[in-house]
Formats: structure tokens, sequence, C-alpha cells
């Protein structure tokens, strides 16, 4: 080895020992007589010394080495006159005896320390040089040890780790496939994984019993913070269990991932079905680190008849089907100013709500409202009332169709609780939601889609509104784990049934034969003995992400896409010549 100790590694016991470090120079200062040098690793810091008393010449030397040269030192451990409690080998420093210097660097195009002045786009460029930053490199390292301990727990559990194909069949169900050109079947393609889904139900079928991977799957769809368009998974399947057996044993794998990561102990996952969440939450993810759950103030009354909101000639609420709000602590002081920002803030394209109407509890109990004139002091007041509302509260409502309305309050409700702090990173609220529907409509398509996957069962007790047509109600024995307000994971149980399996994809819009095409292999499957089944899939870069407290996958990623999906270090995509485009009998026609 190079070297006999690590830069994060002496200690003040380590005094007067003569040692070997290699690393990085990251910062260097002169001080006259005396050089000092900033030598990191992947473990640490530690301060270099070069006098130019003792050390003429290596000083000089020393004196001229550039920032992320990489270096050798050998030394003398002493003691720091001037400590740096800051760093963990502050109290020491090396007196160096010798210098080699291993390689050059250009100078950095950002500087490689915490607070550093490189940009999102150039630190992107340079990403290795990034991965030089603690910060950086101590959430890979987080995203190391959590994977460890998920296999640590899986491997315990009896599950088998395998690993399925890359190179597979586009389906028209889920996102857009990422496609790869076969040479050698002229003008197939075969299409990168969305996710293992129908490999791991086969091997239940084979009778693995319970699998997971680590595994890299592949969407092409729009990206946002928490979308890649090659992410990973934690995905996993196990064969005669129902959904409570899933849901307590991966709730195993959060709590021993929380404890063994985090050092935090997680008692129990609330759970709560979907309706529950769209009601109170308006949203199918909800952040439960703070309450402010919905109140509608048309389901207090029958709507359209005299009741706490219609009735009395303000129309919006006249008109509509939903009238809900929310509760702010402590928030009846917000100005005027403050208020409008609010409403610009739901009336802006992607939120799309109309307007807001305030009320404000006063410190003396009464109740002023934007709408006044409409309603009298007793109304407003049974607003109040229903709002659970204390003086010095604020209460937000909006109005309007069901759904757009929940939506709307559900981001005015996460933008109240940033406004509030109530939003801590280092505070953890895992939930389960159950019961999702099994089909959603998309008016675009006229049709009904899978709101999970064509692969998930409905719940027993709803077969009979599957077979009645009424397709909007049939719930799915499907789930997901909500993490402060981030859908970590999804599963559901699964159809293990030849002819119910042909059903769905009829309800989907496949013809049998299309459906026998696309994946007779699943279907002919079935009939050769599939158990019952169920599974799930962890969104392994948003569950380190979400550990550390940080809203953006790409900072959990080794190497990144950016929003485009573009790898601008190695300027991925990128064009390929016309050689390898006819070996791929490829013609492009590009029109710009
Ligand atoms: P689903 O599509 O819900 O389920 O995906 C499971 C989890 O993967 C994460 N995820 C993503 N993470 C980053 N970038 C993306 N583009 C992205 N898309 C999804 C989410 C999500 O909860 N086969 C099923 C699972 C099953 O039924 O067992 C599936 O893939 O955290």
């Amino acid at each position: 080895m190079l070297r006999t100790n690590t830069c994060g590694e002496l200690r003040i016991t380590d005094i007067n020992k003569t040692v070997t470090l290699c690393g990085w120079l990251q910062r260097s200062r002169d001080m006259g007589g005396v050089t000092f040098i900033d030598l990191r690793d992947r473990y640490g810091l530690t301060q270099l010394v070069f006098n130019m008393e003792t050390h003429a010449e290596l000083t000089e030397k020393a004196r001229k080495l550039g920032r992320e040269f990489v270096l050798q030192v050998t030394g003398l451990v002493k003691e720091r006159s001037s400590k740096n409690n800051q760093l963990p080998t502050g109290d020491i420093e090396i007196i160096v005896e010798t210098l080699t210097v291993l390689n050059e660097s250009q100078t950095p195009p950002f500087t490689i320390e915490e607070n550093t002045d490189g940009g999102d786009d150039l630190r992107m460029k340079y990403r290795y040089l990034d991965l030089r930053r603690t910060s950086v490199r101590a959430n890979l390292q987080l995203r190391h040890k959590v994977a460890q301990q998920t296999r640590a727990f899986l491997d315990k559990q009896e599950f088998i780790e395998v690993e399925t194909p890359v190179l597979i069949k586009s389906t028209p169900e889920g996102a857009r496939d990422f496609v790869v050109p076969s040479r050698m079947n002229q003008g197939q393609f075969y299409a990168l994984p969305q996710s293992p889904q129908t490999f791991k139900q086969l091997l239940m079928v084979s009778g693995f019993d319970r699998y997971y991977q680590i595994v890299k799957c592949f969407r092409d769809e729009d990206l946002r913070a928490d979308r890649q368009p090659e992410f990973t998974q934690i995905d996993c399947e196990m064969s005669f269990v129902e959904q409570e057996d899933v849901l307590n044993m991966f709730e195993g794998l959060i709590k021993h991932l929380f404890l063994h990561v985090k050092g935090i102990e997680i008692e129990s996952v609330p759970r709560i079905t979907y309706t529950e969440a769209m009601k109170y939450y308006g949203s199918d993810k909800p952040d439960t680190r703070f309450e402010m759950k919905f109140v509608s103030l048309s389901d207090i009354y029958e709507p359209q008849t005299s009741n706490l909101v219609s009735g009395n000639g303000f129309k919006i609420f006249d008109e509509a089907e939903l009238v809900v709000g929310i509760c702010a602590k402590g928030c009846a002081n917000y100005t005027r100013k403050q208020l409008d920002e609010l409403t610009d803030f739901v009336k802006r394209p992607q939120i799309g709500a109309t307007g807001l109407v305030y009320a404000r509890v006063n410190p003396d109990g009464s109740v002023k409202s934007s709408v006044d004139k409409f309603y009298d002091e007793e109304t407003l007041s049974a607003w109040a009332k229903a709002f659970g509302a204390e003086p010095n509260d604020l209460i937000l409502i909006m109005a309007g169709q069901k759904e757009k309305t929940r939506k709307a309050l559900s981001e005015l409700r996460l933008e109240i609780a940033n406004r509030l702090d109530l939003r801590d990173k280092n505070k953890f609220s895992c939930l389960w939601v159950l019961d999702f529907p099994l089909l959603e409509y998309n008016e675009e398509e006229q049709r009904y889609f899978a709101m999970h996957h064509p692969f998930t069962a409905p719940k027993p007790e709803d077969i009979l509104l599957l077979n009645e047509g009424k397709l909007g109600e049939v719930r799915a024995n499907a789930y997901d784990l909500v993490i402060n307000g981030v859908e970590v994971g999804g599963g559901s149980v699964r159809i293990h049934n030849k002819q119910l399996q042909a059903k769905m994809f009829e309800i989907l819009g496949f013809s049998s034969e299309l459906a026998m095409a696309q994946f007779g292999f699943l279907m002919n499957a079935f009939e050769f003995g599939a158990p019952p089944h169920a599974g799930i899939a962890f969104g392994f870069d948003r569950l380190c992400s979400v550990f550390g407290g940080v809203d953006s996958i790409r900072d959990f990623i080794a190497f990144p896409k950016n929003n485009s999906g573009r790898d601008v270090m190695i300027d991925a995509p990128g064009e390929i010549d016309q050689k390898q485009l006819s070996e791929l009998h490829i013609a492009l026609n590009i029109q710009s």
C-alpha cells in the first residue's frame, strides 16, 4: 500500500508516529515561514505542515503545488498548537519529511469544498470531481448502507436475490419504454424493463417463494426531482401470502432500515385507505409529519340546501361540488400581501384554482372573512368550529369540482407547512395507503387504465362490481408506502388465474389476440400451477433521498441524468455512425 493511514484516521493518541498518507490537495496556505496543506481522501482531511526553517527545499516544493494534486507524504504526527474542533483530525498535524507528487491536476473548474462555487450544470459535467465533495460522497455512502441493510434483512427472511433480464419486450401498458434495436432480428426491438414485474411473478410460478432484487428500471417519462429515466428498485415478491403478510414483512424492512441506517426506532406504520387519503389530504401520498387535515364544509349539511356554505348568495360556494379547507394554526396575522401571495400560489397554472377564501379567527374569537357580506357571524363561527379553529388561526377555503379542488388544496397544505416549517427533514412519518382503485378512467383515451398495473388483483369482495361493469368503483388489493409525502414504494396482490387475467386485459381494451401476443407467456404460466402471490417494489433512490432529507434523488445517484434525460458528462444520448445504423437496419428520417 502507498499509505499507512487514511486522512481521517489520526488522533492525539497517534502523536510521534511516523505515517504515510495519500490524498488530494484541498487547500494550501502559505504563512511565510510555514506552509499548511489540507490533504483530503474519502475518510477526511489532515493538516500537513512544511517548515521553511527545517525543510527549505521541501517547503519550496510544497508551495508550488496546486489544488487537487495527488500527493504522498511521510512525516511525524504532532499535536497542533491551535486545535480545530470542527475536524475529527483537528488535534494533530503532520510535520512532513518527504513529499511525492503522485499526479498533477489542472485547476478544477469549481472548488471542491462544501460551499462550492460550481453551478449545477458545471458540477454535473465534472461529476467525478463533484463526487469528491464530502456531502455528495456521504449520500452515496448512505445508499451503500441502505443496500447492505436491505440485503441483510431480506436474506435473513429467506429471500433469494435473482437477476432478471434487461433486454426484454416492449408492452403497451405503463410508461413509455426505452427500446433497443436488434441487429440479429431485423426490424425488431428489445425494450428495457420498466420493472421486473412479470419476471418476478414467473419466479413465483417457478417456486422461488421469496424473491428480491436491487435492480435498475427504465422509464421514458417526463423527469422531475424524484424521477430519473433509469432508477433502482428494491423489487420483492412472495408466494402463499395475503396483503397483510406483505405489509407486515415490509414494515419490518422499513423499521430495520430506519434503525440500522438512521438509528431511529419506528413504532408502527399507520394505515389509511386511498379514499381517506384523498378526503383528508387531497393526495394519495400525504405528508403526515403534520396534521392540517382537510375539513369539508359541504359535508356538514346537505349540499344545495341552506347550510354552512350554500344558499347564501355566494355563487362560487353555491355552485361548487365541494367546499373544503384547512386551518393554518396561528396564521390569522397574515398580512394582505401574504394572503395575496397564497391566492397567487393557488392560481398558478400548475395548480389552476380560481381563488381562495379566508377567514381569520380574531384573538377575541370573532371571525372575519373575505366573504363576510354573504355569511352572518353565526355561520362564520360555525365554520371556525368545524375546523376546530382557535383564536389567531387562519382558515383557508377552496371550492369547485371535487378532485381538482382537493388536489389544489393539497398543494396549498404543503405550501403552508413549508411556511410554518412543519416539514422537518429530521422527522419521519411513514404511512401505508391501502385499497387503491383498480382502474382509472382516462378521458383522453376514453378507456380505463390499471391504476397500479394490469397484474393487480381486485379485492375479492369487489369482483362482483367488476362483473357488473361498475369499473370505477372496484378497489384493488394494492398498497403504497409513503414517507414524508414521498411515494417510496408500491405493490399489490397479483392475479394468479388465467381467466381473471384475461378479463383484466379485456377491460383494458386488449383484444384476446393482442393480450396473448403481449402477455401470453404469463397467462400460459398461470396454467402450470401458479401460487397465490403478492409483492412490492421500493424506489431505492427515493428511499435514500428521504433518509438523506433531500428532495432530489439525483444527489443519491452516482452518475445521474439531467432534466432533459442527458448525461452531460459523457454526452449521452449521442448519434451513432452510419455503419452502426445500417447494421441495425435503421434509416433515420429526422425532420427539423
Ligand atoms: P411502481 O411503478 O409503483 O411499481 O414503482 C415502484 C416504486 O419505484 C419508484 N419509482 C421511481 N423512482 C425514480 N424514478 C422513477 N422514474 C420512478 N418510477 C417509480 C417509486 C415507486 O413507488 N412492479 C411494480 C411494483 C410491484 O407491484 O411490486 C412497480 O414498478 O418509489
